[in-house]
C-alpha cells in the first residue's frame, strides 16, 4: 500500500517538475520574442528614420541663397526641429535596445549604462566587473535588463549620492549587485508591490532558474542582488 502511494506521489512530483520546466521554457520564449522585436525596431529606427533625418539636416544646412528674414526664421526652426527629432530617435533606440549590447556585449554595455545613468541623474556610479565566463546572448540580456531597471529605480526613487554596480561569478552562479546609499524603503510595503519593475525582475529571474534578494530599509539605502545559475536554460 505504502509502496503504491509512494509511486503515485513520485509520478505526481515528476509531472509537476515537467510542468514547471515547460512553463519556464515558454516564459523565456516570450521574453526572447519581445527582445527580438525590440532589437528589430531599434535597428529600423536607427537605419531608417535616423539616417533620413541626418540627411535632411545636411540638406537644410546647405541652403545658402539670400533669404528673407521670414524665410531664414523658418529654415532655422526647421533645423532645430530636425535636431530634436534626431535626438528623440537616438534616445528611443537606446531605450528599446541599446546597440552596444549586441555590438560589443555585456561588459561595455553595463559601463555605458552606468555612464549614461550618471550623466542624466548626477549620481556617481561605480562599476566593478569580475572575471566573467563567456555568456550567451540571453543571459547577457537578462543581466543588462536587471541592471537597467535597478539603476532606473535608483535614479527615480533613491536620492542617492552614489551607486555601485557589481557583477561577478561565484561558483556556478553569476551575482549582480546594485547598491545605493539613498533613502531606502520598506520592501514589504503595499506601495512596493504596486510597481512592476521589481516584480518583472523576479519573474524573469525565476524563468532562468535565478532569484532576487532585496535588502533595504528606510534611511539605509538599497542593496539588490540577482543570482543567475550559469548554463541555465
Ligand atoms: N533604489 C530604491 N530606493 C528607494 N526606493 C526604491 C528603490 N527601488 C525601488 N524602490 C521602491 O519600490 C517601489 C517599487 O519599485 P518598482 O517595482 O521598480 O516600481 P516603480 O519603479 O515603477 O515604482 C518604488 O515605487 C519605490 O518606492
Ligand atoms: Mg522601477
Amino acid at each position: 500500500m505504502n509502496l503504491h502511494l509512494d509511486a503515485q506521489y513520485e509520478r505526481l512530483l515528476q509531472r509537476l517538475e515537467a510542468n514547471e520546466r515547460e512553463f519556464r521554457r515558454l516564459g523565456r520564449a516570450v521574453w526572447r520574442v519581445q527582445e527580438d522585436e525590440r532589437r528589430r525596431l531599434a535597428r529600423e529606427l536607427h537605419d531608417g528614420l535616423g539616417q533620413n533625418l541626418t540627411a535632411l539636416k545636411q540638406h537644410l544646412a546647405q541652403v545658402d541663397a539670400p533669404l528673407s528674414d521670414a524665410a531664414r526664421a523658418h529654415l532655422d526652426a526647421a533645423m532645430a526641429l530636425c535636431s530634436g527629432a534626431l535626438e528623440d530617435t537616438r534616445n528611443l533606440t537606446r531605450l528599446l535596445r541599446p546597440p552596444i549590447l549586441d555590438d560589443l556585449g555585456l561588459e561595455p554595455a553595463l559601463r555605458w549604462l552606468a555612464r549614461s545613468f550618471s550623466e542624466s541623474s548626477g549620481v556617481e556610479a561605480v562599476v566593478e566587473l569580475g572575471e566573467l565566463p563567456t555568456l550567451d546572448g540571453e543571459l547577457q540580456t537578462l543581466l543588462f535588463r536587471i541592471a537597467q531597471e535597478a539603476l532606473a529605480n535608483a535614479a527615480r526613487h533613491a536620492q542617492a549620492r552614489s551607486v555601485l554596480l557589481h557583477l561577478q561569478q561565484r561558483g556556478a552562479e553569476l551575482q549582480l549587485q546594485v547598491v545605493d546609499d539613498g533613502r531606502g524603503f520598506e520592501p514589504g510595503s503595499a506601495a512596493v508591490s504596486g510597481g512592476n519593475g521589481l516584480g518583472g525582475m523576479r519573474e524573469r529571474l525565476r524563468l532562468h532558474g535565478g532569484r532576487l534578494e532585496l535588502v533595504a530599509a528606510p534611511g539605509r539605502g538599497t542593496r539588490l542582488r540577482a543570482f543567475v545559475p550559469l548554463g541555465a536554460a
